[in-house]
């Protein structure tokens, strides 16, 4: 388990995101566990029985086909959703999330896949909107201070705060999203499709930003459909399959393993693809990738 040195303190007596790992206490890191949590949308089972466990400095890959819940399960942790049953544990404590501010206070941090970022506004202004340090006087200054200091303790590559975020690459909008929500120190960081629609540098970069976010003590959800992405970043993989569990995995199980589990079959179309082009290469002789 990576913790960070606790108390630290940046120069303006902001809390470090050092000291978020201090602050959970639960045992043995669990920061969240999700029990028997089930939500259905009229006729439509959206999940059932669902349980998760993530830990403090812990990357979580959550996985699954489209329509298998992943979305449904982090907007229930976000406070969009109320489970329909089931128990939501957070540091210890039986928690209600019945509104997105209630997941917030909590430390429950989201970054939706559309990134919800203001085009026209700068980096700075997009870090701090609606949590502005004092919302009768706008600190310039401090709060330019503090997106400094946030992107640079997540050594973040961004030309400048002063730029604003319409002419900045996909990547340095997601580390502007990310920043933002570390900015009220979560414990618990749900990241929707970071890597989708990025770039192989943007991806590489992005990934080392969550490496980093978790080597700081934080717990880290991260949806993805990319097996690459999540093998490179995951401590562990979750599997959902039609809105319920179906495996847990170590980062270095096979491909066949993991497409078994989110398709439901051994004999499914990813693997079947996988042979037809490795026969039609035997038989023109090329070698074994
Ligand atoms: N607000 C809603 N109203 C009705 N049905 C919904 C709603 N949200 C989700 N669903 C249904 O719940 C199921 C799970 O959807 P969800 O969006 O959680 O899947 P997902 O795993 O995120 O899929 P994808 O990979 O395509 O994003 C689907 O059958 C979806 O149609
Ligand atoms: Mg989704």
């Amino acid at each position: 388990m990576r913790f960070g040195s606790p108390h630290r303190r940046d120069d303006h007596g902001t809390p470090r995101m050092t000291d978020l790992a201090s602050q959970t206490n639960s045992q043995n890191g669990l920061v969240l566990s999700l029990r028997d949590i089930s939500k259905n949308f009229g006729a439509v089972s959206a999940l059932t029985n669902i349980d998760l466990d993530v830990h403090a400095g812990e990357v979580v890959a959550l996985v699954g086909d489209n329509g298998a819940g992943k979305s449904t399960l982090v907007k229930i942790l976000a406070g969009v959703h109320l489970p329909d049953s089931g128990t939501i544990t957070f540091c210890g404590d039986i928690v209600v999330l019945d509104d997105p501010a209630a997941s917030l206070r909590l430390g429950i941090a989201t970054v939706f896949q559309d990134l919800a970022l203001c085009e026209n506004l700068d980096v700075v202004a997009n870090i701090f909107l609606g949590r502005e340090l004092d919302p009768w006087r706008l600190d310039e200054v401090a709060m330019e201070i503090r997106a400094w200091t946030l992107l640079n303790e997540l050594s973040a590559r961004i030309p400048s705060v002063r730029e604003p975020v319409a002419s900045l690459s996909g990547g340095q909008r997601q580390t502007v999203a990310i920043a933002r929500s570390l900015l009220l120190q979560p414990k618990l960081i749900l990241l929707d499709e970071p890597t989708a629609a990025l770039g192989v540098a943007q991806t590489a970069e992005v990934l080392d930003l969550i490496e980093r976010v978790r080597d700081r003590g934080l717990a880290v959800v991260m949806i993805s459909h990319n097996m690459e992405d999540v093998r490179a970043v995951a401590d562990r993989i979750v599997v959902l399959r039609l809105g319920r569990n179906n495996g847990i995995f170590h980062p270095d199980a096979s491909n066949q393993e993991l497409v078994s589990a989110i398709t439901g079959a051994s004999n499914n179309a990813v693997s079947r693809r996988a042979e037809r082009r490795q026969a039609s290469r035997e038989h023109s002789g090329e070698p074994r990738p």
